[in-house]
C-alpha cells in the first residue's frame, strides 16, 4: 500500500477500523494541513498591552489542537510547521507509551530528536554508525539526546508506561523524514530479507504490512545492575542526561538549567533551558544570536513578549500545555502570570548556548552613553543591575 501521504480522512478511518494509521507524517503536508482543518492562530492577549504594536506571527500553540493518533500501545500529538507555522526551525511531538508498548525502531532522516521525560519510565535503544550501541532508561526530568539518523527505539516501561515530549531541530522534521522500521521491510521482497537476514522468505510471511508506529508489547525485566564481564558494546558518548538532578542556577526571581553540549557533549546541535520562574518573577529580557527557541509551558501560566524589531512587538498568554516559539534574534520575556511556580521547557536548536541580555548589555556599557539613550539621570542607570539578572 502507499505509504505517504494519506488524507485526513483516510487517517481518520484506519483508526476508526482499527488499523495502524501511516503516520502523523501525513498531516504536514500542505494539502493535508489544509484538509486537517488547523485552528485559527492565537491571538495576542485581549487587550493588547499599550505597548505591542505592528504585526507579528502568532507565536502561540495550543498542544491539545493536535490531532492525537492512537493506538493500542499508547498516542502521540505533535506541533510541526504545519500545525504552527511560525515554528520553521523546530517541531515537537508529546508522546504517552504504555507499559511495555514501544515506538517501534525508527531514524529521523532530517532532524536529531532531543526529549523531556515528562512521567513515568521508559528505554531506548539507539545505535550510531560505527555499531556503538546504547540502552538507557529514563525518568522524570531525564534528557535524550538522538543525533540526526541514528536507529533508535522507545519503550514504556512499569507500572504505567511514560509520557514524554519530544523536539526535533527542523519544523518540517515529520513529513516524509520519519523512517519505521515495519514500513520499510513491509516494503522489501520477502526474498530479499531471506537473502540478507538468512533465513527462508516464508519466515517473513506474516509480518506487518505497514507501519505500526507505536505498538503493544512485553514490559522487559530489568537491566542487570552491572553488564556480564566482555558484552559492554558502549556508545563513545552517552544519549542520556539526568537534567532534574543539575544543581540549577539560582536567580533572584526563580532557578535556571541549563544542558547544552557543554554538559551533555553529544547534544551538538541542541540546547535545553528548564526555567522555574516564581510567581510575579520574569525572566528578563534577552536574545539569542544564534539559536531559534521552542517552548513547552509544563505548569503554570506566564505571558511572553516578543519584539520582532520595526516596532513589532506582540504578547501572548500561555498555560501548561500550550508552545511558544522565538525566531533566532528576536528579544523577549516571559513573566509569570499566576500564584503558582512557572515552569518552561525551553528548546534551542544549537548546541551552544548563548543569550544577551538587556541587564548584562545596558551593565557593560558605560553609564553615560545608557543615561543619553533613554533620556535618564545618571543616578538612575547607577541603579540597574550590575551584572545578568537572568530572572528578576
Ligand atoms: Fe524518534
Ligand atoms: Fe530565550
Amino acid at each position: 500500500m502507499p505509504a505517504l501521504p494519506v488524507s485526513r480522512r483516510g487517517l481518520l478511518s484506519a483508526m476508526a477500523t482499527g488499523l495502524p494509521a501511516t503516520g502523523l507524517i501525513a498531516a504536514a503536508s500542505p494539502a493535508n494541513a489544509a484538509e486537517a482543518e488547523a485552528p485559527p492562530p492565537e491571538p495576542p492577549v485581549a487587550p493588547p498591552l499599550a505597548t505591542d504594536h505592528g504585526d507579528l506571527p502568532s507565536f502561540k500553540y495550543h498542544f491539545a489542537d493536535s490531532r492525537k493518533k492512537e493506538t493500542a500501545g499508547g498516542w502521540a500529538r505533535e506541533a510541526t510547521v504545519a500545525e504552527f507555522p511560525a515554528s520553521k526551525a523546530l517541531a515537537g511531538v508529546n508522546m504517552r507509551l504504555h507499559a511495555g508498548a514501544y515506538r517501534e525502531l525508527h531514524w529521523h532522516a532530517l532532524a536529531a530528536e532531543w526529549a523531556f521525560m515528562l512521567s513515568g519510565h521508559a528505554r531506548t535503544t539507539v545505535i550510531d554508525p560505527d555499531g556503538n550501541a546504547e540502552t538507557n532508561e529514563f525518568g522524570p526530568g531525564d534528557v535524550w539526546y538522538f543525533p540526526r539518523g541514528y536507529g533508535h527505539s522507545i519503550q514504556g516501561l512499569g507500572p504505567d508506561g511514560c509520557e514524554f515530549m519530544l523536539v526535533f531541530d527542523d519544523g518540517a522534521f515529520s513529513e516524509f523524514g520519519t523512517f519505521s522500521v515495519t514500513d520499510w521491510l513491509a516494503h522489501t521482497p520477502p526474498e530479499m530479507l531471506a537473502k540478507n537476514l538468512g533465513v527462508p522468505a516464508a519466515a517473513f510471511a506474516k509480518i506487518p504490512d505497514r507501519e505500526l508506529y507505536i505498538m503493544p508489547g512485553t514490559v522487559p525485566p530489568p537491566l542487570p545492575l552491572e553488564p556480564p564481564v566482555g558484552s559492554l558494546v558502549s556508545a563513545p558518548q552517552t544519549h542520556r542526561y539526568p537534567l532534574l538532578a543539575q544543581r540549577p542556577i539560582e536567580a533572584p526571581g526563580g532557578t535556571v538549567r541549563i544542558v547544552s553540549s557543554k554538559e551533555f557533549p553529544v547534544s551538538t546541535t541542541m540546547t535545553g533551558v528548564l526555567e522555574d520562574i516564581n510567581p510575579g518573577a520574569v525572566r528578563e529580557l534577552h536574545w539569542h544570536p544564534h539559536a531559534d527557541e521552542w517552548q513547552y509551558y509544563v505548569s503554570g501560566q506566564g505571558r511572553m513578549t516578543v519584539f520582532g524589531s520595526s516596532a513589532r512587538a506582540r504578547t501572548w498568554d500561555y498555560r501548561a500545555g500550550d508552545v511558544g516559539y522565538v525566531p533566532r534574534g528576536y528579544g523577549h520575556y516571559i513573566e509569570n502570570t499566576g500564584s503558582d511556580p512557572l515552569r518552561v521547557l525551553v528548546v534551542l536548536n544549537s548546541g551552544v548556548y548563548g543569550d544577551i541580555s538587556i541587564s548584562d548589555w545596558l551593565a557593560r556599557n558605560p553609564a553615560r552613553l545608557v543615561a543619553e539613550h533613554f533620556n535618564l539621570p545618571l543616578d538612575v542607570v547607577a541603579r540597574f543591575p550590575k551584572r545578568k539578572v537572568i530572572i528578576a
